[in-house]
């Protein structure tokens, strides 16, 4: 039996009520959100993304893996860039860099590829290391697909445009590996705060975790919600792991005139 250990046990429990708090304060700013959930730098919202982004605050990135069949005709990009906030012209994400899981087997298109987004700054291959999502029952998905980087933040130069990331689906029919999205992220800057507004299972939010970056997610499934809640607070929880917290964002200095 584990020895019952007071102030951990404390301290738990004013995170914990800290994290409730916040997800209160942020379900009044968004009520388009069925639930919100605060779970330590991760900001988790039950809704349709279009809906939900637009009570958002600004974020630098979104890494994000849209539902299969959803092709660039459908103007999604667009819709990102359209979202306004507080009737200003900022634009939701603010340096516009999408890391965009793509060319998907377009069943509902009738077609393998699908459109390539045009501000498409890098293309990268995922090699699945297998056919399909993992379920050898559907063998006619293809054993690759590109990621698509759009927008000018992409930090570093590509150094490898096959990325090898085995597939996997334990927690999610199209679920993505950590692995391939911790590699994507760690291009993006560690005070970054990255937005997935089609969160499933919550891999980009594990992978944020791990690697320390602020994290917002959106699911319109709420069992699949509840997964990625689960997962996430399994991730703060991990022992062996080790956590890096968020670099404080960078705050513009006012301007001396003298
Ligand atoms: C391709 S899956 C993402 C899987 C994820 N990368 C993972 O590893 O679990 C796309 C997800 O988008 C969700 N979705 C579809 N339309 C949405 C919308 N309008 N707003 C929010 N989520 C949506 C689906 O329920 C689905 O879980």
């Amino acid at each position: 039996m584990t020895k019952y250990d007071a102030k951990a046990n404390g301290v738990g429990c004013y995170h914990d009520w800290i994290d409730h708090k916040r997800s209160a304060l942020l379900h009044e700013r968004c009520t388009a959100a069925k639930r919100v959930v605060v779970i330590g730098n991760c900001e988790l919202y039950e809704g349709d993304c279009l809906e939900v982004m637009k009570c958002l605050e600004p974020v630098d990135a979104v890494v994000t893996d849209p539902p299969y069949g959803v092709n660039f005709s459908c103007g999604w990009e667009n819709k990102f860039r359209a979202v306004k906030i507080n009737n200003d012209n900022d634009t939701l994400v603010r340096d516009l860099v999408i890391e965009w899981l793509g060319d998907r087997p377009s069943l509902m298109f009738g077609s393998w590829k699908t459109e390539k987004p045009k501000s498409t700054k890098m293309v990268l291959i995922w090699d699945k290391g297998t056919v399909g999502m993992g379920d050898l029952s559907l063998p006619w998905f293809p054993g690759t697909e590109e990621i698509y980087v759009i927008g000018n933040g992409w930090n570093g130069t590509r150094t490898r445009s096959v990325l090898s990331h085995y597939v996997r689906n334990e927690f999610h029919p199209t679920e993505k590996p950590v692995s391939l999205i911790c590699e994507l992220l760690t291009k993006c800057q560690k005070s970054w705060t990255i937005l997935d507004p089609f969160m499933g299972s919550g891999t980009t939010g594990v992978a944020c975790v791990k690697l320390g970056r602020r994290f917002i997610g959106i699911e319109l499934d709420p069992d699949y919600f509840d997964i990625a809640c689960e997962r996430i607070r399994k991730a703060y929880d991990q022992p062996d792991m080790f956590v890096e917290q968020p670099e404080p964002a960078p705050i513009q200095e006012g301007f001396d005139y003298d």
